[in-house]
């Protein structure tokens, strides 16, 4: 018995003397009393773990959702000890992925319990994560038995953001485990519950506990799993900073080449023209920018409207935004629930306060009390110079501008170095095919919005500052967490 079952009281206080944490619940109202505790989960045995961090529900106060003890250095030189690539057959690799894909399925009322009371989203933001990691286990299960020669690399190491804490911590380690790899994960420090879950539901579906474990913590864990010279390669989603870290620590610590997959933030814009059809783009503006509460690195941060049909835009986003619900993420009535914590929430009201004193505020929604919530803004600006760094929450920056000036209102989206999602509201042919092959970025979406790509059909990255591709989701993923295929010999 690797994982040994731990006991905590209804407070979250910890009850177990285990050396090896596990999970386990207080089981009584399945939404609200639940407590999770969870560890790493790793291969081999550690003593004395600390006292675990507290993880909070965002939506409601004092809401304990459970306790995470985070990895410390001597259970990650012991998980990078006991790592050993995944052994098998491709065939047996795509069939273990795809009967956990099936188990994520079964075990959706406590998967989407834990995304909604542990990382605030709302019942169809639940669903649509919990789609999107069965998708990726049964897409890279597919790729990897149409190439089943391929060999593996090593040791991955699979970083992970809070804002798909299930999605995107699943398809990192999907990929690595389909191509054979060992993988290390290293969840968000906000999202250790469902990581917890999704790598015990891999494990009972046959993924060896060798091949997969996983490390929470914070930054410093990610720093260094990072920094070893066992790594033979790093997938990381999240922002752009920390991806410029990682990046330093492999040229300081891994063998030269050695692989850095980055996806990264944006400064995502939309374009709407005069020619657009208002109901339509506003339908999609709000999607963007507000869904979410605008923490997708595929959200709408900066609309460019032509400024003959501004006005009337304007008001028309004003009544969609007000009609809005936001609150307690379990509702079925909310359409936005909180940010990820409270941290994050003070940040985004500090760039909203900022514009407020400047007198920049076009229009605003009123948010439900307690929590971390923020308010649904929308920022008037200059140009998307006036925005620095992504602001990621529910806040739209607008720009108006002047039919004339569209190529420079393009040259201003591909300055930014950013290049991850774009949109467009046209129905001018040649416009469309212009701005698709002038904007540079990753992906590009026409009359329709701009979040949601989806897994095999719209494989998702970005270029520039955004990241480095190949692209989740898609043909070109797979074969990055493999060696390269030997060139053929000639006489
Ligand atoms: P973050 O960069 O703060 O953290 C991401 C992960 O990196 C976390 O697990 C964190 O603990 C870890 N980390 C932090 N410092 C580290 C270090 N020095 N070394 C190694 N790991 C370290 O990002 P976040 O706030 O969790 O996520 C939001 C960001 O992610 C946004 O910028 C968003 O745009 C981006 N994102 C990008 C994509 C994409 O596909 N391009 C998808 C989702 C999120
Ligand atoms: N893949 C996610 C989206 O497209 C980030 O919204």
């Amino acid at each position: 018995q690797l994982f040994l079952p731990e006991r905590v009281n209804a407070q979250g206080h910890d009850l177990s003397h285990a050396p090896v944490l596990a999970r386990i619940a207080v089981d009584r109202d399945p939404h609200r009393a639940r407590v999770w505790s969870v560890g790493p989960r790793i291969a081999v045995p550690v003593a004395s773990l600390p006292d675990g961090h507290p993880v909070m529900n965002p939506a409601r106060p004092g809401d304990l959702v459970g306790r995470v003890t985070p990895a410390t250095p001597e259970a990650i030189a012991a998980a990078l000890s006991a790592a050993a690539p995944w052994a098998v057959t491709a065939d047996v690799r795509a069939r273990t992925l795809t009967d956990a894909a099936a188990a994520f399925e079964d075990n959706a009322g406590e998967i989407m319990a834990i995304l909604t009371r542990e990382a605030g989203k709302t019942l169809p933001d639940a669903v649509a994560e919990l789609r999107e990691a069965v998708d990726f286990l049964r897409y890279y299960a597919a790729r990897a038995r149409l190439t089943p020669d391929a060999a593996p690399r090593g040791i991955w190491t699979c970083i992970s953001p809070w804002n798909f804490p299930l999605a995107i911590f699943t398809g990192q380690i999907a990929a690595a485990l389909a191509a054979g790899n060992a993988v290390l994960a290293k969840p968000a420090g906000q999202t250790p519950v469902i990581a917890d879950l999704a790598v015990r539901l891999l494990h009972d579906a046959g993924v060896p506990p060798t091949a997969l474990q996983c490390l929470p913590g914070d930054g410093a864990v990610g720093a260094a799993l990072t920094s070893d010279a066992r790594i033979a390669g790093v997938a990381f989603t999240g922002s752009t900073a920390t991806a410029r870290r990682i990046a330093q620590a492999m040229a300081d610590h891994c063998a030269p080449g050695t692989p850095l997959i980055a996806e990264t933030g944006g400064l995502n814009a939309m374009v709407v023209d005069s020619t657009a059809l208002p109901e339509h783009a506003v339908r999609d503006i709000v999607n963007g920018a507000f869904r979410s509460a605008g923490q997708r690195c595929s959200a709408l941060r900066c609309l460019f409207v032509q400024d003959d049909i501004a006005d009337r835009l304007i008001v028309m986003l004003k009544g969609a935004m007000d009609t809005l619900t936001l609150g307690d993420p379990w509702a079925l009535s909310t359409d936005i629930g909180p940010v990820i914590d409270a941290a994050a929430r003070d940040a985004i009201d500090a760039h909203i306060a900022r514009a407020g004193a400047a007198g920049r505020i076009l229009h605003q929604v009123s948010i439900p009390g307690l929590g971390a919530f923020v308010a649904p803004t929308v920022i008037a600006l200059d140009g998307i110079d006036q925005l620095e760094t992504e602001v990621f929450g529910p806040v739209l920056h607008v720009v108006r501008f002047a039919a004339r000036d569209l190529d420079a209102v393009i040259d201003a989206i591909n300055a930014t170095g950013y290049g991850l999602t774009f949109g467009l509201h046209t129905r001018i042919d040649d416009r469309v095919e212009t701005m698709v092959n002038r904007i540079r970025c990753g992906n590009i979406y026409v009359n329709r919005d701009q979040i949601g790509a989806v897994v095999g059909t719209q494989p998702f990255g970005g270029e520039g500052l955004s990241g480095t591709g190949p692209k989740a989701g898609g043909p070109a993923y797979l074969p990055r967490f493999a060696m390269p295929a030997a060139a053929p010999v000639t006489a």
